[in-house]
């Protein structure tokens, strides 16, 4: 029902000059796999099989990940060495890869909309790589659709922050439906600390009904001068419904030094070392 996964992958990774340079970000490395392959996974982990990256200048290497290499696989055929690309050739097997162009950076709403063309007319999901969600059981994504099917309206994912941290996110307030299920009445995009309406940040996971590409159309730049999903989704909530859900698992931020480096021990040790 839902088959289609956006991934905004446009962002030039600043905060990990020099290594991002002349790389993605979302190449860098947690353990020996790249950060958005991981996403990757929990996408096809939900059943969300076509994945549309919103790409920029400098993101070559993504697409290149999702193919095949030959000359390389051709060098390591038949040796030991084989068996370190049978998850990324599952995904390949799996998946269907598409990549559209933001040429400007004007904001994550504006992404989203330039992945139109790859979403169509159908509710999709979208991934921000940079939050590595980790769930041993069932991924994020993957409850999220259960909950869309059960409420076919946009699901944002949200997590409960240190009052210090709250203003790096996009921040919900609304009226509780069930334990972990909040009906949207409010949405900040990175408010000052007095002004948040609650602790409950938005993390990078959405699934999104399709007649947000009007809204977002139709909403005016807000934060930073840039078009936030944030204030599309609020425009949402106040015409139709948005949830936001307090999902089960870990998230890391991979978008800041710390937390990388906090996911790549987390992953080294429970996942990688585990095996
Ligand atoms: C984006 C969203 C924000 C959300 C965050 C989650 O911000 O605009 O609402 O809380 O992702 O990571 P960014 O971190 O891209 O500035």
């Amino acid at each position: 029902m839902i088959n289609k996964c956006l991934f905004p992958v446009a962002g030039y990774g600043t905060r990990f000059l020099p290594a991002t340079k002349s790389m993605p970000k979302e190449m860098l490395p947690i353990v020996n796999k790249p950060l958005v392959q991981y996403g990757v996974e929990e996408a096809i982990e939900a059943g969300l099989k076509e994945i549309g990256f919103v790409t920029g200048r400098g993101k070559r290497a993504i697409e290149d990940h999702f193919d095949t290499n030959y000359e390389l696989e051709h060098q390591i055929q038949g040796t030991g060495k084989e068996k370190y690309l049978t998850g990324i050739r599952e995904i390949i097997d799996t998946g269907s890869f598409s990549f559209t162009r933001q040429r400007e950076m004007k904001g994550l709403g504006n992404a989203i909309l330039v992945g139109e063309r790859i979403v169509g007319d159908e509710p999709f999901g979208v991934i921000l790589a940079d939050d590595l969600c980790l769930e041993q059981s069932e991924g994020v994504m993957a409850q999220m659709v259960k909950l869309y099917k059960q409420f076919r309206c946009s699901i944002v994912a949200v997590e409960e922050v240190p009052e210090d941290q709250i203003e790096k996110f996009g921040v919900v307030d609304g009226e509780s439906i069930k334990e972990g299920l909040i009906r949207v009445t409010n949405m900040v995009e990175k408010p000052p600390r007095n002004e948040a309406p609650s602790n409950l940040a938005i993390i990078g996971r959405y699934i999104l009904t399709p007649d947000i590409f009007d809204i977002i159309r139709d909403t005016p730049p807000g934060k930073n001068g840039e078009v936030q999903i944030t204030d599309a989704l609020l425009t949402q909530a106040h015409d139709g419904c948005v949830m936001a859900y307090k999902f089960r698992g870990r998230r890391f931020d991979c978008g800041s030094v710390e937390g990388f480096v906090k996911a790549s021990n987390y992953v080294f040790e429970n996942i990688y070392a585990a095996k």
